[in-house]
């Protein structure tokens, strides 16, 4: 038995849930964070059925509520849980113009996707690096490579991702630590993800990727410590036209991928 915990949030469906796969047969203990109990449930039931003696602590919170961080290493510290593995997979987007979409959902998915993600970070690093041990993955997408028109908000906050993690693995080398920080950027990839983020009708949608297979090169660049993960050569090609090409033009590109093909915008 791993006498290691991996703390995941968003892990009751999709990327997030494949990742606790990743842990479970590994034999680390899994806490599972999401927002409903009853989902969370189901993942530790399927985890329990394929991995049965694996140890999984449910933790729901709503990482849209700026005291969710505090509350979770609280409950965590509580319990006298060292967490080795810290995995902030919750996120969600949403599609349409700027002008039409709901600022609450907006500043809803700032915090879930990117200040619950900080917090989390704080709060487990410090840890971790007075350990001289640990490691984080955080979820970006390849909307982190270009401004995202129709899903503008969304893809700032992924850019947002990518630049602190780059910033602190940076950090990290400095100081010396062997604990590691990897960016996993997923491309369109077969989850609740576009239901949620009404972007059904749109080509990013059309070809998604299999979660399975998006997680665990994830948890494999994790776990070797790697600066990124780029699942899928379309995850590739996104990073590189990121290098080569403006914004603008990535711009462009990005609305071809992500403007709904058959509802109509307002305009
Ligand atoms: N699928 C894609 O095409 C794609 C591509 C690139 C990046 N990503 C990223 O991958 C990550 C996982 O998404 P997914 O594709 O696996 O979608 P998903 O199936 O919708 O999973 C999202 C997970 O996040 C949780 N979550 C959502 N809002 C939350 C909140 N306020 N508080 C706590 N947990 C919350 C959800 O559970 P509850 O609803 O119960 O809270 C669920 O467990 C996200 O960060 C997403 O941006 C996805």
């Amino acid at each position: 038995m791993n006498d290691q915990t991996a703390l995941i949030t968003g892990a009751s469906s999709g990327i997030g849930f494949e990742l606790a796969r990743c842990f479970a047969r590994d034999d680390y203990r899994v806490v599972l964070v999401a927002r409903h109990l009853t989902e969370l449930q189901e993942a530790a039931r399927l985890l329990h059925q394929e991995f049965g003696g694996v140890e999984i602590m449910l933790l729901p919170h709503d990482l849209s509520r700026p005291e969710s961080a505090e509350h979770i290493y609280a409950e965590t510290s509580r319990r006298g849980l060292q967490i080795d593995a810290l995995v902030n997979d919750a996120g969600f987007g949403e599609t349409g113009y700027f002008t039409d979409t709901d600022i609450r959902t907006e500043l809803g998915m700032i915090q879930v996707n990117a200040a619950s993600l900080v917090h989390l970070t704080k709060l487990y690093l410090r840890d971790m690096v007075d350990r001289n041990e640990g490691r984080i993955l955080q979820v970006g997408s390849v909307a982190s490579f270009a401004p995202s028109p129709c899903q503008a908000v969304y893809a700032a906050t992924k850019a947002f991702v990518l630049s602190f993690a780059e910033a602190v693995q940076h950090e990290l080398r400095q100081q010396k630590s062997a604990v590691t920080m990897t960016i996993l950027c997923p491309p369109p990839t077969d989850t609740n993800f576009f239901q949620v983020a009404h972007a059904e009708n749109t080509r990013a949608a059309a070809r998604p990727a299999d979660a399975r297979l998006v997680a665990q090169e994830g948890y494999d660049a994790l776990m070797n410590g790697a600066a990124r993960s780029l699942p899928t050569l379309s995850a590739k090609v996104n990073f590189f036209s990121s290098l080569l090409l403006p914004d603008s033009v990535l711009a462009t590109l990005m609305n071809t991928q992500l403007h709904p093909l058959e509802k109509e915008l307002r305009h």
